[in-house]
């Protein structure tokens, strides 16, 4: 075995090489490894300073996450920086890839630093629900001062190397060699007897109240929910507070607690959980993924331009199609504001959003695509709008290109129909807004092959996206989940609460939104549209009439009429004294006494559904995994990360405790929606937690 830490001389310079691919980790053998060359280092007298390296593509990029749940193994990483902070002789950081977490830490216990042009630097721990624990918030502070350690530690997003240098993290950058050059630097520095720069020696960091004012209520108002953010401000005020051996017991308290954190176990979950949705274990390993260089999207409605949008930001060149020159003309104005938009607001340079924006090509013409590799249809939610599509696309694509459809609610399978070549048809269900939007639901349907499905994969992971493979099923996973929350919401109000209680009672369990703020944002009439198509046509299944409806059909339609279930104030959602009239009138035509409701119930009723309704999704196969859903409700709709997802969260609340509360709303409403999921019964029968399935 090859030792993930080396030493060796280069010359008068002691060279020491972290080589632990993929990404040089900071697991327990690298640590030691450190401390040993270290010391072999120290003891070679002909090493007149020492450069600390990383093999391969990166510097270390953080600890290994996985030592995480695990007893701590020794050395930890702050003793580790600390013996190289003291040690006797020049120590240089030779920097590049993306020195994170852990591995910017250690640049900061060396006395210089020399990277490479391209190199990042930061301290991501806030994203895992921790903060830096190896002295990075205490050290940054006394190098760089309060707000650049604020920055990098509360925002947790790395930084390029001329911020670096402004903040005087990075001494030089390399201009040839990185490894050359830093063995050149560290001669040149130890001719001209530099000075050791320990930062654990230097007096606590200058205070700045204006920038912990300014972070507090940044994270205030963008993390709220979040504990580590507030955690981290409050370790990097000690640091201008006390000697650096107090400010680092404080930091130790502080990281203990926040690893032993639910919040913390939450966010770890939901990082692996993300990598883990894309593994379909029914798919053999030696389908391969096609090729994708060229793709089109039909519709150049609200989907279709954010499609393409996504598809042309990651390279590719987009056919797009309209059934007509004028709506060509309405999609082609929707990109062009798109892309004015983000030079104005300095997100992109003019000549980028020009590239992107010639990247697309509109057509009302079927014959340009000819040659793509890819299609995605957004059209009208019409069957018969969206078969006349797939029969245009089987007539005049490739064989092999693969056919998608943005459908929210249509049979995927039905579409793939259509086509002499139903194994190549696959669902891609984007949310919206589509380019911002990180979740994709990759919906398979019964004739979809696993190419197709490989190849919708890799395809969603190239844009940047989190694809999450599902089953058919009406609303898929996210959706489906969704209507039961909603219909939560509005039988809540029936039955005494207001709707500004429910939106309250979600939006403090960390929902970006309350439901029903939400509805009035998608617009009510698209769900009434489907009320009322069941009615008319199903009349079996046609769901008793609500409140909403008469909200609907008195004109309120939500933020697009000015008004829905709420008022607006802006964009603010505020009481409405007519929909309260809806509410009211309803309540007595129905002969229904409102009742006081606490929040406990309305919290329960609306969660718990959505458990309820996850299992049976899960019990039908048409989601892989618990951990999906996760990813699925907190990259589609908000669910707070650091509560891990509607399973990772039920899990914590204790599954018999909610299966009992969901047997007395069964008793006590009737509601089949309460019918206890088969799952969720087997689980709490046999001790077991939905964890146990992913
Ligand atoms: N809006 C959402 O939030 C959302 C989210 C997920 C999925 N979807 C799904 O995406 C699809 C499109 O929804 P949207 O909101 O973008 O609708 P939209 O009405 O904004 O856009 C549809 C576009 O399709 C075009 N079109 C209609 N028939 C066509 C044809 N025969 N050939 C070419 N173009 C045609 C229309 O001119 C229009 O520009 C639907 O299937 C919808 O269910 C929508």
């Amino acid at each position: 075995v090859s030792e993930p830490v080396r030493y060796s001389r280069v010359d008068d310079i002691g060279l020491i090489t972290i080589d632990n691919p993929p990404v040089n980790a900071l697991g327990v053998a690298v640590r030691r490894g450190l401390l040993e060359c270290l010391q072999t280092g120290l003891e070679d007298d002909a090493a007149r300073a020492l450069v600390l390296i990383g093999a391969g593509r990166t510097f270390p990029a953080g600890a290994d996450i996985r030592e995480f749940d695990q007893q701590p193994q020794s050395p930890s990483l702050p003793d580790v920086v600390a013996g190289l902070e003291a040690s006797g002789k020049l120590l240089i950081a030779a920097i590049h890839g993306t020195a994170l977490g852990g591995g910017m830490e250690i640049t900061l216990g060396c006395d210089y630093r020399i990277a490479a042009p391209d190199a990042r630097m930061g301290l991501p721990e806030v994203n895992l629900g921790l903060l830096p624990g190896a002295g990075g918030t205490q050290r940054l502070p006394r190098l760089a001062g309060v707000r650049p350690a604020l920055d990098i530690a509360v925002n947790g997003r790395p930084v390029g190397v001329s911020r670096l240098q402004d903040m005087g993290v990075v001494d030089r950058v390399a201009t040839q060699d990185l490894q050359a050059d830093a063995l050149a630097y560290a001669r040149e520095l130890a001719a001209a007897d530099a000075p050791r720069r320990p930062l654990g020696e230097l007096a606590p960091a200058a205070p700045d109240e204006a920038a912990f004012d300014e972070f507090e209520q940044l994270v205030a108002r963008k993390k709220r929910g979040y504990e580590a953010p507030a955690v981290i401000i409050e370790a990097v005020r000690t640091a201008t507070q006390t000697a650096f051996a107090d400010g680092m017991v404080r930091e130790r308290e502080l990281f203990v607690e926040r690893r032993n954190s639910a919040q913390a176990a939450a966010q770890r979950y939901i990082f692996f959980a993300e990598r883990k949705a894309g593994k379909m274990p029914d798919i053999p390993a030696d389908a391969s993924a096609r090729d994708i260089r060229t793709a089109a999207v039909i519709g150049a409605g609200t989907m279709g331009t954010g499609i393409a949008i996504t598809l042309a930001d990651a390279g590719l060149p987009v056919t797009l199609l309209e059934q007509d020159s004028e709506a060509l003309a309405r999609g082609r104005d929707k990109l062009e504001r798109h892309y004015r938009g983000q030079v104005d607001k300095q997100r992109m340079n003019a000549a980028t959003a020009d590239q992107r924006l010639a990247s697309i090509t509109p057509t009302t013409d079927y014959v340009a695509l000819a040659d793509v590799d890819l299609v995605i249809e957004a059209v009208f939610e019409d069957m018969d709008v969206k078969r006349e599509v797939f029969a245009q696309l089987d007539r005049h694509c490739r064989a092999d290109a693969i056919l998608g459809t943005n459908t929210s609610t249509l049979d995927v399978g039905a579409i793939a129909e259509q086509t002499q070549r139903p194994e190549n048809v696959v669902g891609l269900h984007f949310f919206s807004p589509a380019h911002i939007m990180r979740l994709v639901e990759i919906v398979r349907a019964s004739a979809t092959g696993d190419v197709a499905m490989k190849t919708a994969a890799a395809l969603v992971k190239r844009i940047g996206k989190i694809g999450v493979p599902v089953g058919v099923c009406y609303g898929f996973v996210g959706n489906r989940i969704l209507h039961k929350r909603q219909a939560q919401a509005v039988n809540l109000v029936t039955a005494g609460a207001t709707p500004e209680q429910v939106d309250r009672v979600l939006y403090e369990f960390g929902m970006p939104m309350g439901p029903l703020a939400m509805w009035d944002m998608a617009g009510l009439d698209i769900s009434y549209k489907a009320r009322e198509h069941v009615r008319a046509h199903d009349p079996s299944n046609a769901p008793p009439r609500n409140w909403v409806d008469e909200v609907v059909e008195a004109g309120r339609l939500g933020q697009k009429t000015d008004g829905g279930v709420f008022d607006y104030d802006g964009r603010k959602p505020v009481p409405s004294p007519a929909t309260a009239q809806h509410i009211e009138s309803f309540r007595a035509r129905q002969g229904i006494t409102p009742r006081d409701i606490d929040d406990a119930e309305v919290r329960e009723r609306c969660l718990y559904v959505m458990v309820n309704e996850a299992c049976r999704i899960l019990d039908e196969g048409i989601a892989a995994r618990p951990s999906d859903i996760d990813v699925v409700w907190i990259n589609g709709y908000g669910f707070p990360r650091y509560r891990g997802g509607p399973m990772h969260w039920a899990d914590r609340v204790g599954l018999a405790d909610i299966l009992e509360r969901i047997r007395h709303f069964h008793d006590t409403t009737g509601d089949p929606d309460w019918a206890p999921a088969p799952l969720l019964e087997r689980l709490v029968a046999e001790g077991r937690q939905l964890g146990d399935l992913n």
